[in-house]
């Protein structure tokens, strides 16, 4: 029998009911202290029938901010308010796993505590505007990281990584895509290092494979994904040989015996003009699970599961306007139109007012 999008899936230990997965997205709605509220309760138990559900990219500690209003996996707190979640999708059949993020240069001192400088590989300044809640307000230049200091960042991840479990999550997705840190150290546009951490393949990857490494003997490698995202240029992103660095990832990833792997296959906020890679050729050198993400519709998704590219298929946009995005697809229905107005910050407008199929 052919697989497609409805067909059951296991991705290291998480068995998901479907292969549509729904894609992590940034929502800028959490409350005071980014602790999740009811209304972001309500959003992920509307999408609970996605066959798992990546969270929003959520800060592993203070240092890690760099939009308003985002959730954080590192007070009590915020794992109360998470649970609440978990408990939610897992109450409707739903699988859910945390994206953990930190963002490197991408902040800004007035996001971060007592006004410190966002941190990142080397001391180069993305180009563009940081979201503040003073509006938008150029980047500045970061602070390079010491090595002596990155133990530190994995001590973060691990925490985090404890929390994300206490909250009832039923994995991790570490997030190391899009041009925030751990991408800042694998890119060679971002990372002009000299020491164990810059230059070869292995010295960029060094940091990823420690935060897996140690995120793994946390939460058994069965419960951890890992997000890449190649050629895609937000956030000022270049590398010199991408196609090179992220086979060599793909295959370094090997050892640990990941849940999956997830990858951007493009350029989003609409830098989809990214340069030619061969997605194909990387997936193969990959020996566990793919979530293929980035402009996929239900006949592409079918297509790439049928051909063995994928296991499984994020969504992000429509998952947005489509909380039944599944039934949706099941039923060849019309799809809600995502209202990209509503996208970052706000209440229940373009958040958890679209409507279902059926009421
Ligand atoms: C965003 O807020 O635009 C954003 C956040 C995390 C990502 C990508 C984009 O991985």
């Amino acid at each position: 029998m052919t697989l497609n999008l409805f067909s059951h899936a296991k991705l290291g230990s998480i068995s998901l009911s479907n292969r549509i997965v729904m894609a992590p997205l940034t929502r800028n709605r959490a409350g005071e202290g980014g602790v999740p509220q009811p209304i972001n309760v309500t959003y992920y138990e509307q999408r609970a029938t996605a066959g798992l559900i990546i969270t929003e990219a959520t800060p592993i500690s203070a240092m890690a901010h760099g939009y308003p209003l985002l959730p954080g996996i590192y007070t009590d707190a915020q794992v109360a308010g998470w649970k609440k979640i978990t408990e939610a999708v897992h109450a409707k059949g739903g699988k859910i796993v945390l994206q953990i993020w930190h963002v490197g240069r991408i902040s800004h001192p007035s996001l971060l505590p007592d006004n410190a400088l966002p941190v990142a590989p080397s001391a180069i300044k993305p180009a563009g505007q940081a979201f503040t809640y003073q509006g938008l307000v150029d980047y500045v230049e970061p602070r390079a990281l010491a090595a002596d200091e990155l133990p530190g960042i994995v001590a973060d991840y691990v925490h985090a990584t404890r929390s994300a479990l206490d909250a009832g999550f039923d994995g991790v997705e570490i997030h190391a895509a899009n041009g925030y840190l751990l991408d800042q150290f694998l890119r060679d546009g971002t990372n002009q290092r000299t020491d164990d951490y810059g230059g070869s393949f292995e010295n960029r990857a060094r940091l990823l494979m420690q935060v897996t490494e140690a995120v793994v003997a946390v939460a058994g490698a069965d419960k951890v994904g890992v997000r890449l995202s190649p050629v895609n240029p937000f956030n000022d992103m270049k590398d010199s040989n991408p196609q090179a660095l992220f086979n060599y990832v793909a295959e370094s990833l090997n050892r640990f015996g990941l849940a999956y792997l997830h990858v951007v296959e493009g350029g989003i906020h609409g830098g989809g003009e990214s340069e030619p890679f061969d997605f194909s050729a990387m997936r193969k050198l990959f020996k566990g699970g793919y979530i293929a993400n980035l402009a996929y519709d239900k006949a592409r998704g079918n297509a790439a599961i049928a051909s063995g590219h994928a296991d499984a298929v994020a969504y992000g946009v429509p998952f947005i306007a489509n909380p039944d995005l599944v039934e949706r697809f099941k039923a060849d229905a019309p799809l809600n139109d995502a209202d990209a107005s509503t996208f970052y910050g706000g209440a229940e407008k373009g958040y958890t007012d679209y409507p279902f199929l059926k009421a």
